[in-house]
């Protein structure tokens, strides 16, 4: 983990951070929408499913950006649109300050190669008829240039090892492993590229809760050691917790709340945040007790007619009129401007306060 860069917001347009250091990627205005079609001979759109739906954020090198929100909210679609394996309806994605929504052929490749995905069922990514040696080499068929043919036996055993597997294990099967071995698997084969950056979407969510803390762990030693950027996707603040730089809590498929870990959990000014916040375990008995539990009331509207203005309003507490007509844009709310102090962050909120929810660690 690096120290966490100030958040890009859209009002302080990507460059370097105070540190100097240039953002590895920067999502600008990412909109994916999914078309719904009526009839069966002329099939005719009716809708469209608002996946995601004006995202921006940037990646700096080294750090490690959480992104959680519940089932739905469009998290894989971000991941997937970063990997270039759907088409955004607009907006960019720049690697090191190139459209790479735009490449095709050969500078898409080399772009590739330096963005990997870890994906989240060890059950389902692995091909069960491939060998882990096989899994873990198939990146290099794509990318010979990075190992010689002769050379990728070796390197696979190096990669096993590196992931805290038996490099004897290179002829068995996936189904031979356990479910955080698999993973380990999954993310030996992320990294057999040497990428800059890894897109994690939800790499321990399906994992026994024992084994969760040991892959955080396993990812946290990698990312020093082989100075990776991560995105690393959850469900669950509190997953995240121990591994993000700075994290960004998404709804509906927007970014509501953007900032360094210790202002998201000590001092989070979006309602919805809050609420997540309040079903966060909290290991000291006695400020479990005195602790508030937000319930949201109802689910969260359909992403095909999501409420206009806030996309919370049908679900908060604190929502008014205005909620129901304006649209609030993802910047420092301007109660909290100049203020230096950890809720200067961006929150997409017409009445942004903050509100403690989780006791300081
Ligand atoms: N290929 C697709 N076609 C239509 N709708 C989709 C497609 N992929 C995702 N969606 C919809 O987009 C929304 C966001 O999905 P997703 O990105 O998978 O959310 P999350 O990963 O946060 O659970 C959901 O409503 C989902 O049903
Ligand atoms: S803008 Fe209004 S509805 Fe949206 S989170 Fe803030 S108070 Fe709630
Ligand atoms: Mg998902």
């Amino acid at each position: 983990m690096t120290t966490a860069p100030r958040p890009a917001t859209p009002e302080r347009p990507a460059g370097p951070d105070p540190d100097g250091r240039e953002p590895i990627l920067q999502v600008r205005n990412l909109v994916k929408h999914f078309p719904l079609t009526q009839g069966i001979l002329f099939r005719k759109q009716v809708g469209a499913v608002q996946a995601v739906d004006g995202v921006s954020f940037d990646l700096y090198p080294g750090e490690t950006l959480g992104i959680v929100g519940e089932s739905g909210c469009g998290k894989s679609t971000v991941a997937r649109l970063l990997m270039n394996l759907e088409t955004p309806t607009s907006g960019e994605i720049l690697y090191k300050g190139e459209d790479i929504t735009r490449l095709s052929g050969r500078a898409l490749k080399a772009v590739r190669r330096n963005i990997q995905m870890v994906f989240q069922d060890p059950y389902t990514s692995l091909n069960p008829r491939m060998t882990v040696g096989d899994i873990i080499g198939e990146p290099f068929e794509i990318h010979p240039e990075v190992a010689p043919k002769g050379d990728r036996r070796r390197r696979v055993q190096e990669l096993l090892d590196v992931v805290g597997l038996n490099p004897e294990y290179i002829n068995r099967y996936p189904h031979q492993f356990s479910g955080g071995q698999r993973q380990r698997i999954g993310i030996a084969r992320g990294l057999a590229l040497r990428p800059e950056v890894i897109v994690a979407d939800e790499p321990v969510s399906a994992l026994d809760v024992s084994v969760q803390a040991q892959v955080v762990n396993l990812m946290e030693r990698l990312q020093d050691e082989f100075g990776l950027a991560y995105m690393f996707i959850a469900h669950d603040l509190s997953i995240v917790r121990h591994i993000a730089d700075r994290v960004g809590v998404m709804y509906l498929g927007r970014i509501v709340e953007l900032g360094a870990d210790a202002a998201i959990y000590e001092h989070p000014t979006h309602p919805y945040t809050q609420a997540l916040l309040s079903a966060v375990p909290v290991p000291n008995p006695e400020a479990r007790e005195h602790r508030e539990r937000i319930i949201l009331a109802g689910d969260v509207p359909s992403p095909a007619d999501p409420p206009s203005g806030c996309r919370f309003r049908t679900r908060c507490w604190k929502a008014q009129e205005l909620c129901a007509e304006k649209d609030p844009p993802l910047t420092v709310p301007p109660v909290f401007r100049g203020t230096a102090g950890p809720t200067e962050h961006p929150s997409a909120c017409h009445f942004a306060e903050e509100k403690q929810v989780v006791p300081p660690e």
